[in-house]
């Protein structure tokens, strides 16, 4: 079996609703995470499920295309990578394509479920929700084993939404992100538009583009990639197995 599993955006082929396609994506690699691409044409709208606390937890990440967010309360406008993370089920939203837009709203959304790691950490402390967080306003962190000019931005930061965690990588080749290893965290990668590298994990590369998504289970050594005219352009999403070490549980 293989330690890499990759849903190709090149192989995603569409089937538009009333303007709204969805795809689910890496089906039953991991049992707490559900995966799918959903895609919006101009003019379409859509109303997603919303779930109380202690049903799922959910994420909407959006990769490319323009749009907006409405709750009862406030809007939100999508013009450029960003993530949005409703309130359970305090209120609706809908998420909308522009009549006028130029091209579709692509979508990454995650369901996961709650366990009771979550359940604890969710109701003593949370961010704010709705978080809505664009990448050019997401803060900048660094590690050591990246390359000196990678910008790293923290999308959804870890204990502050259960056991979920969310970043983005960009970087022009040559470049590298070392071998590392994270022994609690599950890791999915989202490749944005322009990506182009290759990934190592274990004893498997693989060469990732604009619109795959990989799944990595925990344990594994893994690191990138690209070469002189490739570029790292992608969001890490990270679940931790039980809960933090050291946390309540
Ligand atoms: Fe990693």
């Amino acid at each position: 079996m293989s330690l890499i599993k990759i849903a190709k955006g090149s192989e995603a082929k569409h089937v538009y609703q009333n303007g709204i396609s969805k795809l689910p994506i890496l089906v039953g690699e991991y049992k707490d995470a559900a995966f799918e691409r959903v895609s919006l044409q101009a003019g379409a709208e859509w109303t997603p499920e919303i779930y109380k606390l202690t049903e799922h937890n959910q994420v909407f990440l959006f990769t490319s295309g323009k749009g907006y967010i409405k709750t009862p309360r406030q809007a939100f406008i999508i013009k450029e990578v960003s993530v949005f993370v409703p309130e359970f089920d305090v209120e609706e939203f809908t998420i909308k394509c522009p009549v006028d837009a130029k091209e579709t709203l692509e979508i990454i959304h995650i369901v996961t479920e709650v366990n009771d790691y979550d359940k604890t950490c969710l109701v003593e402390s949370r961010m704010a929700l709705p978080r809505f967080r664009g990448v050019s306003e997401a803060w900048q962190y660094k590690e050591d084993f990246t390359g000196a000019d990678i910008v790293q931005k923290m999308m959804l930061e870890h204990r502050n939404l259960g056991r979920l965690s969310m970043g983005a990588n960009f970087g022009s080749g040559p470049n590298y992100i070392g071998q590392h290893i994270h022994n609690e965290l599950q890791q999915w990668y989202i490749m944005l538009p322009g990506a182009s590298f290759t990934y190592t994990a274990g004893d498997e590369t693989i060469h990732v583009e604009e619109g795959d998504v990989t799944y990595t289970k925990s344990g594994s050594l893994h690191g990138s990639e690209c070469k002189e005219g490739e570029r790292f352009a992608y969001i890490w999403f990270e679940l931790c197995t039980d809960g933090y070490p050291g946390e309540i549980k």
